[in-house]
């Protein structure tokens, strides 16, 4: 995820402080690298960019001073090209006279960066932003004006993205929305884009949607759309926006939390988007594959996401991973490992101190250290030796939702390609995110209204879904506050089944492979006066024999991936059961009390 801004104004003027404003709105979009520039009538475009957060950015390249009538701005989250001055946005084009940045990603880069190299063209990145530039290049140079060569361009990039773009010796700035995030601000004096509301909002609440498929050209005071499609022109005004700032951040919804649950399908896009083209997969699978011993090490969520990649490295590898808690790795294995044994540590914020703890032993042993990280530019990400980055975004709220979402992907992502399985088939997995979101919220409410006023319950699952139910359990107790025991299914008739009377809930999630098992467990609790939630594919006997039922539609993949995809999806509907049932309480489910996003303390 990265962030973008364009603006026009009436009169040069100093942008600087605007430049910035809009830079520190959209921070949280990106922080390893930060550019502006400021487009002349003639002469040359004045473009400033680094590696760094927007303050320092600003700070050493005088941001403040920038002025003009017309100016791009850009924040990037690293995935093309490493975090460095070159591949910082915004990018000029061959002969300089054309800029712009982009937010997204162009899954074709490397193909198309070849191409333009052949046909002549300066290529200074490794960045696909740049690919969008020479894109436009490519068709203005043969005679093609602005608009249409973006419209021709979008042929040849490949991915979801929007950018912003414009030339010395005009009076305009050109944007297009294709998949990610743009919107409008319009006033007599101005018009500006931006990735999102929040970065606009300070400016004007006069605010235009676009949607995908969407150029705008903009110029002080006026504005155009044309769609892609046709090049026709799209009629629309303006409309006041009524959001407040922190509304805007939360992009509509409540909470973050829900934000994030509505996020998981476009961020797994981009996650399958990045591992199909990373150079990083294929060393990442060769250091597993040469491991005497995996090990797989985390904390909390992402531990959770790490044992269910366990699970699907015995399922399409064959091969064993052990995953072990964190501060718990010392005790366990710390003087067994050695310089043959491989760790794949898990971590969003990627500055957990028990994770990093972890690896400083790990090290001392001379183990390989592969990381699975969120946060670019975190110490998990600087100390492995490969990383797959989460691409997430910024995830605010405490309970970690989409980032679990994405780790599990990567993990099956991992595990299929290193199992010579098709991956292709994942592609699907977005918009069942989306389908599994809807289905659950239509069924939610009467199971919300059975388990609210309950301080105690358990979360069961077997097999592929025991690391779901343990997640269902965390995410339960971490903003309810009541307490919810995740086990696996078989072991709650050698103890636990003791705690069940009339009304007491039970959550089974169920495989589809393992339903005649589950069916024996709901029917141990439901015959002691126990309340069973099933969640699981629609099944008569999960229907004829639990309490309620959250049901998963069924799941349009390949047999051989039926069970591993109900396993991420069927955590979807324990973050909403969560969710609900946190506001139901009057809690506030992003901030629950005692705990810290990042725990960088032992
Ligand atoms: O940043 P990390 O993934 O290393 O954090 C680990 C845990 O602290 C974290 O997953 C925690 O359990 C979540 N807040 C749970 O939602």
């Amino acid at each position: 995820m990265c962030g973008i801004f364009g603006i026009v104004t009436k009169e040069t003027q100093n942008l600087g402080p605007i430049l910035i404003g809009a830079g520190e709105r959209l921070s949280y979009r990106g922080y390893d690298t930060v550019g502006a520039a400021t487009l002349p009538q003639e002469g040359k475009i004045d473009l400033r960019k680094d590696a760094g957060k927007v303050q320092q950015v600003a700070e050493k390249y005088n941001f403040k001073e920038m002025s003009g009538d017309r100016a791009i701005l850009q924040l990037r989250w690293a995935t093309f090209g490493a975090p460095s001055q070159i591949n910082s946005q915004p990018h000029l084009d061959s002969d300089g006279d054309l800029v712009g940045a982009h937010n997204g990603n162009v899954v074709n880069n490397l193909e198309l960066m070849a191409e333009f190299k052949a046909e002549g063209m300066v290529v200074r990145s490794e960045n696909d932003g740049e690919s969008c530039v020479h894109a436009v290049e490519r068709y203005y140079d043969q005679g093609h004006d602005m608009v249409e060569a973006i419209r021709m361009a979008t042929k040849d990039l490949e991915g979801d993205y929007s950018f912003v773009i414009g030339k010395v010796g005009d009076d305009r700035l050109y944007a297009i929305k294709k998949g990610s995030g743009l919107v409008a601000g319009v006033t007599e004096d101005m018009v500006c884009i931006g990735s999102d509301l929040p970065s606009i909002l300070p400016i004007t609440r006069r605010i235009l949607r676009l949607y995908d498929g969407e150029i705008i050209t903009f110029w002080a005071g006026g504005y155009e759309i044309t769609s892609v499609e046709d090049g026709s022109t799209i009629e629309r005004l303006p409309e006041i926006s009524e959001e407040t700032m922190e509304i805007a951040q939360k992009g509509g919804y409540p909470h973050f939390m829900l934000k994030e649950i509505h996020e998981q399908s476009h961020v797994a896009g981009e996650l399958l988007h990045l591992l199909d083209n990373s150079p990083d997969v294929d060393p990442f699978i060769e250091k597993l594959k040469n491991a005497r011993d995996i090990y797989v090490i985390a904390c909390g969520t992402s531990y959770h996401a790490g044992l269910l990649g366990s699970v699907y490295f015995n399922k399409f590898t064959g091969r064993a991973a052990i995953p072990v808690l964190a501060p718990q790795f010392a005790a366990q294995y710390g003087n067994s490992v050695g310089a043959e044994d491989v760790g794949i540590f898990i971590s969003q914020s990627g500055e957990t101190k028990d994770v990093l703890n972890a690896i400083e032993i790990a090290r001392e042993r001379g183990m390989g250290v592969l990381g699975l990280v969120n946060v670019v530019g975190s110490t998990l990400m600087l100390v492995s030796d490969v990383h797959l980055p989460l691409v997430c975004g910024f995830e605010i709220s405490v309970p970690a939702t989409k980032t679990y979402l994405n780790q599990v992907l990567a993990l099956l992502y991992v595990a299929l390609r290193w199992g010579e399985h098709d991956t292709k088939a994942l592609n699907k997995i977005p918009e069942l995110i989306d389908l599994v979101i809807e289905k659950s919220e239509e069924q939610m409410a009467p199971v919300v209204e059975k388990v609210k006023d309950w301080d105690d319950l358990y979360s069961l699952g077997y097999g592929l879904t025991y690391p779901v139910a343990l997640e269902g359990a965390l995410k339960f107790k971490e903003i309810t506050y009541a307490h919810c025991e995740g086990i696996l299914s078989t072991e709650f008739k050698h103890g636990p089944l003791s705690a069940v009377y009339e009304g007491y809930p039970v959550i089974f999630t169920a495989g589809p492979d393992d339903i005649p098992l589950i069916v024996s467990g709901i029917n141990e609790v439901s015959c002691r006066g126990g309340h069973v939630i099933a969640i699981g594919l629609e099944d008569s006997r999960l229907e004829g024999n639990a309490s309620q039922t959250l049901v998963i539609p069924n799941l349009d993949l390949p047999e051989n991936l039926q069970a591993a995809a109900l396993a991420l999806l069927s955590a979807i509907p324990l973050q909403l059961l969560s969710y609900h049932c946190s506001l139901a309480k009057g809690f506030d489910p992003d901030f629950p009390r005692n705990l810290s996003k990042t725990l960088t303390v032992d």
